[in-house]
């Protein structure tokens, strides 16, 4: 059944056919999305829980997806650590206080859910009443490394120079900062569970500029203490590490129930060195939505072919959707990967 495929596949349960939900699935490629846009800057549209909730619901109404992602930023939770946060027009996020030196992660606070973040936990609340039990609802936080790497660069960044100059530098200093991150992401998460997140995603979207001997030194320990700290709150946890194809087996060492792969490895290869005692979820390279219909569709079937009908594949981009992403080659997507990875005989009847 649709409403239990993504949970039953995250832990490698059968299902009907093949769970898809797609990273930045709500956003500006779409119509209804601009529409809203226009009239609000981002930051006060995931502020404001009823439009960051029906903002939510856009791609679960037009797409058929499996899963709905919570509307939401990975940089929401710095506010309330004491980072100066916008979103500057046709720049992205900008940190107008970035971190340098330990005095500046001394005076970083570690934020308490409900006070610093009420209205994520608010749109939870309204999330779950409105979907009432159609597609299951999934929370996020960055990782501890792509959120330095904000903080520390004060935006985005192309080399990380400052942020693996205080690392090799100052290890002890960027030992606090991720310690302070990680306390951080487990009380965002936690409280994101208390709300209502029936699964959680952790974005570690730019580890990929790591080698991983510095992974596995000043990266895997935290993470890995954010995946422990997790286990007992019932539910699934993806943890996606992009353009982290060199370290998979790192990856899945720092934890998670479902390893989240990007396009840069074939999902066979990827499975294999993860281990099939872990879910995994992606992996199309997601410019393939700008191709045509039947280009798609190869891909959707290849990727199929490498999860080989094993439980617990879930099907996702290998990265966010672009902004000029054509709507109908999206829906065209999700309904390709329902139709070939249709197995009727999944839910007991005999095949
Ligand atoms: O997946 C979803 O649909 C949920 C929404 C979501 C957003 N950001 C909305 C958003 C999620 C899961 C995120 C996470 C996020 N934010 C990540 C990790 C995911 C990834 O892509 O690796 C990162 C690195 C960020 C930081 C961030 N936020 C950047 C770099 C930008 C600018 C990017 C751009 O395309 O301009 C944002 C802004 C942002 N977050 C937008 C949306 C819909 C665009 C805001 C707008 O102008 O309308």
């Amino acid at each position: 059944m649709k409403s239990e495929r993504f949970l039953r596949a995250c832990k490698r349960q059968q299902v009907d056919c093949t769970p898809v939900w797609l990273m930045r699935q709500a956003g500006r490629y779409m119509e209804e999305y601009m529409e809203i846009r226009r009239k609000y800057d981002f930051l006060t549209m995931c502020k404001t829980p009823e439009i960051a909730a029906e903002v939510t619901l856009q791609p679960i109404n037009k797409l058929g997806v499996d899963a709905a992602i919570l509307f939401a930023d990975i940089l929401l939770p710095l506010e309330g650590m004491g980072i100066d946060l916008e979103f500057a027009k046709n720049e992205g996020p900008v940190i107008h206080n970035p971190i340098r030196s330990a005095a500046d992660v001394d005076k970083l606070r570690v934020i308490e859910a409900e006070e610093d973040v009420p209205y994520v936990l608010e749109a939870i609340r309204i999330l779950r009443r409105e979907l009432n039990g159609r597609v299951p609802l999934i929370g996020f936080s960055g990782a501890p490394f792509t959120l330095a790497s904000y903080m520390i660069e004060g935006g985005g960044s192309r080399n990380y120079v400052e942020c693996k100059r205080l690392m090799w530098q100052a290890p002890d200093v960027w030992n606090r900062l991720m310690e302070k991150l990680t306390d951080v992401v487990i009380e965002y998460l936690r409280g994101q569970i208390r709300a209502g997140a029936q699964a959680v995603q952790v974005f570690d979207s730019w580890v990929g500029a790591l080698g991983p001997s510095d992974y596995k030194r000043y990266v895997l320990p935290p993470s890995r203490r954010i995946m422990d700290s997790l286990k007992n709150e019932g539910v699934p946890v993806i943890h996606f590490a992009n353009n982290a194809s060199g370290m998979l087996e790192l990856v899945r060492e720092a934890g998670g129930d479902v390893i989240g792969v990007d396009w840069r490895v074939d999902l066979d290869t990827a499975w294999e060195r993860i281990g099939h005692d872990f879910a995994i979820q992606g992996n199309l390279d997601p410019i393939t939505l700008f191709a045509p219909p039947q280009v798609i569709e190869e891909r959707v079937k290849d990727i199929l072919q490498k999860a080989g009908n094993r439980p617990g594949h879930i099907f996702n981009l290998g990265h966010g959707l672009h902004k000029e992403t054509p709507v109908d080659h999206v829906i065209a997507l999700v309904e390709a990967v329902h139709k070939y990875s249709h197995r009727p005989s999944a839910t007991g009847a005999a095949s």
